[in-house]
């Protein structure tokens, strides 16, 4: 008989959160019992799960008995304070937020690029998903640092608002349409405007006028590749899409890699899609790549103002690949290779 698992999904009536149960799902990850975990404003509500219509309960730091695995999507303060509940109960926590990440103790995985990481869970019960950004940019980054080390990394991102909640989900529809109609717009998520607009603000700003997100992009890179002397600098930007991160990456690498071996090598990588015919208009789009799981790679051009550079183009779905695919993922290995 399958073993099967005891989840529970912190961040379940999330964009996230919701996700992760759509993803379980569909890749029949062995689920026992389910717990669904919100803050009190949704108690009582009742999200569906093959078929079942599942409570909603409250969070709190009782949540966790008899569960195997807490799958974390409810922002950086909920994780710190309530990871170590979970992991107290006997779960072991893979965590979506940001809150973790950086830890020297924690894991920091993506299952095609590191997933021997995934062992130092050990150390405080706790994996760290990486930041959608990052996560499709790594997958992309690693098949080409394994062929040649890459020196380093420029990143602009175009990202879909979806990244930062439900929210910020109505909060494009509803500029849209009020926009649309001839009338005035506030403000809420974001500090300006994002309906047919673009913001080079992706959270907040540092003291070095970076934003966290520009900066998580740089150290989350160094570490899923496992090399703290690669050069990454990231401008991250909001733009009006609602799924689906895009990004212009340009690399330096140690020897030249042609055109036509780098298409080679990512064709060849797990979790990988080259679309790159632009001949016939084809590269990746953000509406194409929403719902799919694979990173989308395309546009795939030399640097010619460099010995040794290319540059490509990068979609994801930052719901998926980006967050509660990338998750489910890690459960799987977790249950296969260390429960
Ligand atoms: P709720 O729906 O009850 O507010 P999103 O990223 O789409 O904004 O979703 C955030 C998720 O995190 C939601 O499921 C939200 O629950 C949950 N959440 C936010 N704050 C807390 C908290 N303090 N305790 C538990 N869940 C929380």
């Amino acid at each position: 008989m399958i073993r099967k698992f005891n989840i529970a999904v912190v961040g379940a009536t999330g964009a996230v959160g919701n996700e992760v149960l759509r993803v379980l799902e569909e890749r029949d990850f062995p689920v026992g019992e389910l717990r669904l975990l919100a803050s009190e404003r949704s108690e009582g509500n009742f999200l569906e799960f093959r078929g079942e219509e599942i409570l909603v309960e409250k969070l709190t730091r009782d949540s966790f008995q008899g569960v195997d695995i807490v799958l974390f999507s409810a922002g950086g303060a909920t994780s710190l304070e309530f990871c170590p509940a979970a992991v107290d109960a006997g779960a072991v926590c893979i965590d979506n937020s940001s809150a973790w990440r950086m830890n020297p103790e924690v894991p920091l995985v993506v299952p095609e690029v590191n997933p021997r990481d995934i062992a130092m869970f050990r150390n405080k019960g706790i994996i760290a998903n990486p930041n959608g950004s990052t996560i499709q940019m790594v997958m992309v980054l690693k098949p080409l640092h394994d062929f040649s080390p890459i020196r380093r990394v420029v990143v602009s991102t175009y990202q879909a608002v979806s990244g930062s909640g439900r929210k910020a989900i109505d909060e494009l529809r509803i500029q849209s349409g009020e926009l649309l109609n001839g009338r005035p717009v506030e403000a809420g998520v974001y500090p300006h405007q994002i309906a047919f607009n673009c913001l080079p603000q992706v959270d907040s700003f540092l003291e070095n006028g970076y934003t966290r997100e520009e900066m998580e992009l740089v150290h989350e890179t160094r570490k899923i590749i496992g090399d703290q002397g690669l050069g990454v600098t990231a401008t991250a930007v909001r733009v009006p899409v609602f799924y689906g991160h895009s990004e212009s990456v340009n690399i330096e690498t140690t020897d030249k890699i042609s055109v036509a071996r780098a298409r080679e090598l990512l064709a060849a990588a797990p979790g990988i899609h080259v679309d790159d015919d632009v001949n016939n208009a084809i590269y990746p789009i953000p509406v194409e790549a929403a719902g799919q799981d694979e990173i989308f790679v395309g546009r795939i051009r030399e640097d010619e103002t460099v010995a040794n550079g290319l540059n490509l183009w990068v979609v994801a779905d930052n719901l998926r690949k980006g967050a509660a695919l990338n998750a489910v993922q890690i459960a799987e290995v977790l249950v296969k290779e260390y429960l």
